[in-house]
């Protein structure tokens, strides 16, 4: 009988005095003193209610379920006692409307079909003085007509109640509704500004280094043409100089290669998306970080999801993304070598199907303070590296339309062991008119 409803009342009431108790301890104190004064059973019956008001709110706390119950049965009890204490024939008693406090309570809790019943029983209590009355007297009809009159009202009273509170109820699940609606958005819209900032910050700092990759990459292209030119004319006369002509020539090739991957970074992504089987795309980017590896042993373990649907992908952008991650997690491993787990399963994230790529190493993991600054351009902690490889991947994966995000690799099967878990989301459909403001970038 509407539980839930019940906890969502009584956790409004509060169980200390307020005003509104007070008020009802002196409109039954206004009861006790009207006739008949002398029987003191009638005021222990009116203060029996008065505590029963006083102590509804804590009982209904205690006991969610029952509580209610309890206190309607115990309200047609005590009023059905009163009525018997204030007149000879009970059921002429001018205290009958003491039954509207069980049924109105009765409305407050229960649902119509419930108060309808409460009500029906209050009734019955009520009619049962009857039975007494019949004994002594010969009753005609107008009482009982009178009888039903009073018993129509308790009805009206209950149904008008009860339709009040079901109605106020709706409201307040309505408004808890709109309320938990209204924080998912908030949350959906947090996550989006955050993904919009790093999309920026990428932008503007692409812009830069693909300014300045370009600038460089002039003069070297003069400086190796010349060293090679020097290196040529020098092979002869002088080999010391002609060596460090070719140590130059190697230099530039070097740093030019550098130069270039800054353009990769910085050029706009034009992504072709063709739905595809995304875990060919994963086994290969394995195979491929494998084959070059120097490094420890380690042991791949595959957690793919039978009858993963195809998505959109663009394949050599997403090998290229998966290739950057994979090494990584080879190059946290390092020498010791270790676990990486590879997993792909269908899942939903803000209101998208998709598929959720984790890849999972056994490696020191990802610092907390460092897990969103290590997909920004230049971050990084290896004495070589260029700090690119995670810029590119949140690039590419933008490109999607889906989302990354590097977590602790600590699960609760193996509490102890370290790691980091880069967890992607691919969308199973794009949308079709997206404005990347990064792509409008064009570098000559
Ligand atoms: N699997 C991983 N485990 C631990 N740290 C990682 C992992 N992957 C990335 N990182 C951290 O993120 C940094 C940035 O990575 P990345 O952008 O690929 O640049 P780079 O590999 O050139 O350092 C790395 O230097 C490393 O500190
Ligand atoms: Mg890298």
């Amino acid at each position: 009988m509407g539980r839930s409803h019940v906890n969502a009342m009584s956790e409004g009431r509060d169980s200390k005095l307020n005003w509104l108790d007070l008020l009802w301890l002196l409109l039954l104190a206004g009861l006790a003193v009207l006739p008949p004064i002398q029987e003191y059973h009638k005021q222990l019956i009116l203060l029996a209610f008065g505590i029963l008001q006083l102590s509804e709110g804590w009982l209904v706390a205690r006991l969610p379920s029952r509580g209610p119950a309890y206190i309607v049965l115990l309200k047609i009890a005590l009023a059905t006692v009163l009525i018997d204490h204030t007149n000879e024939i009970a059921i002429n008693s001018y205290y009958y409307p003491i039954y509207y406090l069980p049924i109105v309570t009765a409305a407050e809790y229960f649902s119509p079909l419930a108060t309808l019943l409460w009500t029906a029983l209050a009734s019955a209590a009520y009619c049962s003085y009857l039975y007494p009355a019949g004994q002594e007297f010969e009753i005609g009809t107008e009482p009982y007509e009178l009888l039903a009159i009073r018993i129509l009202f308790f009805f009206l009273a209950a149904m008008l109640v009860n339709r009040f509170v079901v109605e106020n109820r709706r409201q307040t699940k309505r408004y808890q509704e709109l309320a938990e609606a209204l924080s998912e958005t908030n949350r959906k819209l947090e996550l989006a500004q955050a993904e919009a900032r790093r999309s920026e910050r990428l932008a503007a700092l692409g812009q830069l280094s693909a300014g300045l990759a370009h600038e460089i990459r002039n003069p070297l292209g003069v400086i190796k043409a010349s060293a090679e030119m020097l290196n040529q004319k020098l092979k002869e006369s002088t080999p010391l100089a002609s060596e460090l002509a070719g140590y130059i020539s190697t230099e530039v090739n070097r740093l030019s290669a550098l130069v270039t991957r800054f353009l990769d970074f910085a050029r706009p992504l034009h992504t072709e998306l063709t739905p595809q089987d995304i875990t060919p795309v994963l086994e290969r980017s394995l195979q491929l970080v494998a084959t070059m590896w120097k490094g420890g042993p380690v042991a791949v373990e595959r957690h793919y999801q039978e009858d993963l649907p195809t998505i959109p992908l663009d394949e050599s952008l997403c090998e290229q993304a998966f290739v950057n991650i994979i090494q990584n997690a080879y190059d946290a491993m390092g020498s010791e070598g270790g676990r990486l787990r590879v997993a792909a399963e269908i899942s939903r994230s803000l209101g998208r199907d998709g598929i959720e790529v984790r890849l999972c190493d056994s490696g020191p993991g990802v610092p907390e303070d460092l897990r969103e600054q290590i997909f920004n351009p230049f971050v990084t902690t290896k004495k070589t590296g260029v700090g690119l490889g995670l810029s590119i991947v949140s690039k590419i994966i933008d490109g999607h339309q889906g989302w990354i995000k590097v977590e602790s690799g600590r699960s609760p099967d193996s509490p102890q062991s370290q790691g980091a878990c880069f967890v992607m989301f691919f969308p199973l459909a794009v949308e079709a008119t997206r404005s990347r403001p990064e792509s409008e970038l064009v570098i000559s």
